[in-house]
């Protein structure tokens, strides 16, 4: 059986804890800390992840006895450990001695120690001397009691141009192109006289006088992502030689731009993910549903662990409100009812020192015997009458595509207009859906779609052949497809492609173009029944091709076409509508695919999903609610039944199966 969340939630439930830095404490705080969190439920702890310093004082040395006596201290709490590899922040030893381990920007400039991260992806000394620990730390702990899950490194995404980095980045040109004719072919270096003579001469995309070659700078992100992920596999490698019974993570950022996390996710155990919603950002919830949506996509639909988020304020924003009272708990259900089986926090105690002594704990600076402790505590008491929602799936008709490469290639200088952005475009053809508590699988280019009723595009700038044929095929053998504007643009090698736009869809689509152009203010457009909607930013010269018109620019021309193709739908947008026209847009497409919101009516503000045999419903509004339901039923978090109708408070959540308990 393969390794998932349910090795960790078999008899542990929900998981429930956060990272434990005890090395910021002596020991007679421990002891209270075990205490403390088996009082609040806590399951799991992350342990180690800045830990190099104090397990390696001195190169070669080791010091492992401190973490023996955590280790089995917690293990005799009950609470699991999630042990660190602790790579991510290297001593100062390893960058004095061996300044190359150090990054270097893209300007040139080392960059030291004295905060955290700073390594090399491709510095065989960090990777030699990183190795060596880690199989140290396996060896010692691999028959510990507690360990449950390995945790390697923290958020890999460093980014260097050092020599080292450039020498790795011809070797993976070479593995990619094989020859130095393809390469200059596929970077088009006929262009601005950029062609390479011999391999020695091509470094990575280092500032330069003027716009950097976008097929030399798309390839350097895909390198960037690969060198990170090598150095995560070996040491995975190394923890799975030793424990091949304990699960593998490493923690996610979300919608992080230098990591394909598609690629990445395959390579691990289980998927993880940090995530921090903004309390002054309004649309926070359906940014943050969009997330673990993507992290339950990463996860192909199994159960996926929220391993960082906080209880209340973070320090690294200029202005830091903190988060109300009840706050933390909608959140971290609405991270349920989304696919997480784990609620984790950064981190267990405040610190009282270092770069994060301002960001909200479990415990914070004022004790245990405080308002924001005592939620946690309901909280973690509260998740363990949700036991039965572990390893449930969201089940969603509905794909959403997104892409890292198409990202990387779509955000390059140089293009018609630096406002059309690849997660802003994801974000606004999300919002409609979540609104009408419509689940959603984001899903990668490559995804077998048959199994879905509807897919979107919000945008794919970058397109393959392969991967437009099959969405093409999608649609004859009966799917329902939309795809938004300055899509099926561009080739794997971010070279234009030539003929009417977007030329690989264009026959699904029944539609082609000629001219792209960005506006300045809004643009009026009109349905084909009258009504009027504004859209901004950008539009196109396209002409049906077999397609309907379904709304155009009022001063003419196709804004959205709708074309019959085999036997399904294809819808294009060639522009960028207000939120109620996409709104509106997602009803129709919605209509042509027949799926609908888990609810008929549900009011401004509240989401909607369910997960297994659960119905989540999570008012992130201001106001109290009241919300239709189709059928009687229990509401898990607080045992009683309702029937017809419920009533949410701000910032309430039920947990709804059928029926009367
Ligand atoms: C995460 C990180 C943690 C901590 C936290 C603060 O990015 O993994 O170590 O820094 O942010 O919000
Ligand atoms: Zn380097």
């Amino acid at each position: 059986m393969t390794l998932g969340m349910h090795t960790l939630t078999a008899g542990r439930g929900l998981l429930f804890g956060g990272d434990y830095n005890p090395e910021q404490w002596p020991e007679h705080v421990w002891e209270e800390d075990a205490e403390l969190m088996r009082a609040a439920g806590v399951n799991l702890v992350t342990v180690g992840v800045f830990s190099w310093a104090r397990i390696e004082p001195e190169p070669g040395k080791r010091d492992f006895a401190w973490l023996d006596r955590v280790l089995d201290l917690l293990g005799a709490a009950g609470i699991g450990v999630d042990l660190a590899t602790p790579t991510a922040s290297p001593p100062p030893w390893l960058g004095h001695r061996w300044p190359e381990t150090l990054p270097v920007d893209e300007s040139g400039h080392r960059l030291w120690y004295g905060s955290r991260n700073q390594f090399c992806p491709s510095s065989p000394v960090y990777r030699e001397r990183a190795l060596a620990l880690v199989e140290d730390l396996a060896e010692r702990y691999a028959d510990h009691p507690a360990l449950a899950l390995w945790h390697v490194g923290n958020e890999y995404g460093q980014v260097c141009h050092c020599d080292d980095s450039a020498r790795a980045f011809r070797a993976w040109l070479k593995e990619r192109y094989g020859d130095l004719d393809t390469l200059n072919e596929a970077w088009g270096t006929t262009f601005w006289s950029q062609r390479y003579s011999e391999w020695a001469e091509i470094v990575t995309p280092r500032r330069a006088p003027y716009i950097v070659n976008p097929s030399q700078q798309l390839d350097f992100w895909r390198f960037c992502s690969d060198a990170l992920l090598a150095h995560f596999r070996a040491e995975r490698d190394v923890l799975r030689a030793r424990t091949p019974d304990v699960p593998v993570t490493t923690n996610f950022m979300g919608l992080f731009k230098p990591v394909d996390y598609w690629s990445w996710a395959q390579e691990e155990d289980i998927v993880s993910n940090d995530h921090y919603p903004d309390p002054a950002d309004p649309l926070a919830p359906a940014r943050t549903a969009l997330t673990h949506d993507l992290m339950r996509g990463l996860a192909k639909g199994r159960p996926w662990l929220l391993m960082e988020q906080s209880t209340s304020a973070v320090n690294w924003r200029p202005h830091n409100p903190l988060k109300p009272p009840g706050r933390l708990r909608l959140e971290s259900l609405q991270a349920v009812a989304r696919g997480a089986d784990g609620l984790c926090y950064f981190q267990w105690r405040a610190s009282r020192f270092g770069a994060e002594r301002f960001h909200s704990a479990m415990v914070p600076h004022a004790g245990a015997d405080t308002r924001l402790h005592a939620e946690v505590r309901a909280h973690g008491r509260e998740l363990r009458g949700l036991r039965e929602v572990a390893g449930q799936p969201v089940p969603a008709r509905v794909a959403m595509v997104f892409d890292w490469p198409s990202w990387w290639a779509l955000e390059e200088r140089g293009r018609p207009s630096d406002r059309l952005t690849a997660t802003d475009q994801l974000f606004s053809y999300y919002l409609p859906f979540w609104e009408r508590g419509v689940s959603v699988d984001l899903v990668p280019p490559s995804a077998g779609l048959d199994g879905y009723a509807l897919v979107v595009v919000p945008n794919l700038f970058l397109l393959g052949d392969a991967d437009a044929a099959a969405m093409t095929a999608y649609v004859r053998g009966g799917g329902v497809l939309v795809v938004g504007p300055f899509s099926g643009v561009v080739d794997e090698r971010a070279h234009v492609r030539t003929g009417r736009f977007p030329a690989p869809l264009r026959e699904v689509l029944g539609a082609s173009g000629e001219e792209w152009q960005p506006v300045e203010g809004p643009v009026r457009c009109r349905w084909a029944d009258g009504a009027e909607f504004a859209a901004h930013t950008w539009t196109e010269l396209i002409e049906p091709e077999g397609a309907e018109t379904v709304a155009e620019f009022t001063g003419g021309g196709p804004a959205v076409l709708r074309h019959r193709a085999g036997e399904g739908v294809a819808w294009y947008v060639a522009t960028m509508p207000e939120p109620d026209a996409l709104g509106e847009l997602a009803e129709r497409v919605l209509a042509d695919a027949g799926v609908r919101g888990v609810l008929p009516e549900l009011p401004r503000g509240v989401e909607a999903v369910r997960r297994g045999d659960v119905l989540f419903l999570l008012n992130h509004g201001a106001d109290a609610v009241r919300v239709p339901l189709p059928h009687a039923a229990t509401d898990l978090l607080t045992g009683s039944a309702v029937a017809g109708r419920i009533t949410l408070a701000p910032q309430a959540v039920a947990a709804l199966v059928r029926g009367e308990a």
